[in-house]
């Protein structure tokens, strides 16, 4: 016949549901064999069965895709049966295949199973056997249906867990980047930003030790102002010599980002440059450890990442100190220009910071602390340029009325510093340094600890200044007795704790008044 004869699904309603039905595709090349092989089957009901004289026709009739088994003589014109039968391997290693011969020898038999054979049917077979052997070759098609299942759900699961590994990976990654732009945001002056630098340094890379080193001199020189260990600050410069290596110096020299995977017992080290507009001006570097591993791409692109966000934190920070050191030294001199309308109050601000600095540091004031000090003293009477003349210069004692027009003056050098946007704290300061211990001060009368602590020590200091000062109806008091009215007043105008930290600093002879003339304290000595 030489052409595949597809079975017919039985119309009598007794057989299997379609789908249900094995798909049988018998190969061999003399057609009394297919049609007795098909003849058979057909009387089962479970199968349906189709025929194919040659290889090629089963091929053509296995691409349909249906076919669940297959008996293929080994001898076939064209393909043989063993190559048709690697065919359908090829094609899909599902389908079992039978091959169907008459002298099975066991050279043969082994070329077959390697060729995907499941079983032999010896010519001439016994037409019962011919089921059993479907059955045998559908369970071993069963079996590998589940091995390719359980292959496919285990190429799954391992996908599964390298999608996930690498979520974990840019999760962390992005964790890392949220906390360089967090942290560095969150440094409050550039020695906290150094700091913040170099032990986010050493945590991204998992270093051994990190350090920041400024540029000095032309020769790329470079000065650590920062430097952190796994246990902590190093300042040994033995553990820093790496800083000045070659390798370190080329990175500030060129620019470029260097990395040293680390070998032949060399530290890895990673180093990138620190720039503003494109000029280097540092270097921030890891240094790596032998029992960790090297340190990776990676590590340098967090590292420049870094380095980057730093450098522009690093100039806005100096672009800000640059303003406000110019703003400071405008208002300075604008509280020098009354100090000067005035030959009894020259240079009092310029000795109650000095004073008030040198008592804050034996209190133990951060430098934090101190900064703010040091601005709120300087200016603590700019409110005074507010106050006219004739009242500020006017001799001798003040009325009432002019003295509650004085009395204006630190609301006034709030009001002059609240417009600067700068200095918010020091503001609080400047307003509250008349207000008093029992709440008689002004201008709010606050009381006890609602005053800012660097306002109540401001305060002592004011005082002391000036009555240790001359004035124009008075000659200054001696020190000791100026000391004696700030210490009765302790509890009632001033804050005990400053009193006593004011007097214990004066004892030890650390405050060195080189008084002139200064203004008479309001409070104390010019009214009433
Ligand atoms: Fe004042």
């Amino acid at each position: 016949m030489g052409t595949y004869t597809p079975d017919q699904v039985r119309g009598d309603g007794k057989g299997s549901r379609v789908d249900d039905r094995v798909n049988v595709l018998a190969v061999d090349d003399e057609e009394i064999i297919r049609e007795l092989f098909a003849q058979f089957l057909r009387s089962m009901p479970r199968y349906r069965v189709f025929t194919a004289a040659n290889g090629r026709e089963a091929m053509e009739r296995i691409g349909r895709g249906d076919i669940h088994c297959c008996f293929v003589d080994l001898v076939l014109p064209g393909m043989s049966g063993l190559e048709l039968a690697e065919a359908i391997r090829a094609f899909d290693s599902t389908i079992p295949v039978v091959i169907m011969t008459g002298h099975p020898q066991m050279d043969l038999m082994i070329q077959a199973i390697q060729s995907g054979v499941v079983d032999f049917l010896t010519k001439p077979f016994r037409n019962n056997l011919i089921p059993i052997t479907i059955e045998k070759a559908l369970r071993e098609r069963s079996r590998l249906l589940e091995n390719i299942l359980l292959k496919e759900e285990q190429q799954k699961y391992h996908q599964l867990i390298e999608i996930n590994n690498k979520l974990q990976e840019k999760t962390s990654e992005l964790e890392t980047v949220n906390l360089i732009l967090q942290q560095i945001n969150e440094a409050e002056n550039s020695q906290d930003l150094f700091n913040t630098l170099v032990t986010l340094a050493l945590r991204i890379t998992c270093g051994d030790r990190a350090a920041l080193g400024v540029l000095t001199g032309t020769d790329a020189g470079i000065t650590v102002i920062a430097a952190h260990g796994r246990n902590g600050t190093v300042s040994d410069p033995k553990k820093l010599s790496w800083m000045n290596e070659e390798a370190t110096r080329q990175v500030a020299r060129k620019g470029i980002a260097c990395l040293r995977r680390g070998n032949n017992g060399n530290h890895a080290v990673v180093t990138v440059p620190l720039k503003i507009r494109s000029k280097v001006f540092g270097v921030l570097s890891a240094r790596g450890t032998p029992d960790r591993p090297p340190f990776s791409e990676k590590d340098l692109y967090f590292l420049n990442l870094l380095a980057e966000k730093a450098s522009s934190s690093i100039e806005n920070m100096a672009l800000y100190a640059s303003i406000t050191a110019n703003l400071f030294a405008t208002l300075s001199s604008l509280v020098g220009a009354i100090e000067a309308r005035d030959p009894y109050t020259k240079q009092h601000s310029t000795r109650v910071k000095q004073i008030s600095l040198t008592v804050a540091r034996e209190i133990g004031f951060s430098q934090e602390d101190l900064n703010i000090l040091e601005v709120a003293a300087s200016l603590h009477d700019i409110g005074k340029i507010g106050i006219p003349d004739h009242i500020l210069l006017k001799p001798g004692k003040l009325t009432a009325e002019e003295y509650e027009i004085v009395k204006r003056h630190p609301a006034i050098g709030g009001d002059i510093i609240s417009h600067f946007n700068l200095w918010g704290q020091e503001r609080e300061l400047i307003v509250h340094h008349h207000e008093r211990w029992d709440g008689k001060g002004y201008p709010h009368g606050l009381a006890g600890e609602e005053i800012p602590v660097l306002a109540r020590l401001i305060s002592v200091v004011d005082v002391f200044d000036a009555l240790t000062s001359d004035r124009s109806y008075r000659k200054k008091l001696p020190d000791e007795t100026a000391l004696d009215i700030i210490v009765k007043n302790a509890g009632s105008q001033f804050d005990p704790d400053m009193v006593q930290a004011f007097q214990s600093t004066y004892e030890s002879g650390k405050i060195k008044k080189d008084a002139t003339m200064v203004e008479g304290t309001v409070s104390l000595l010019r009214y009433g």
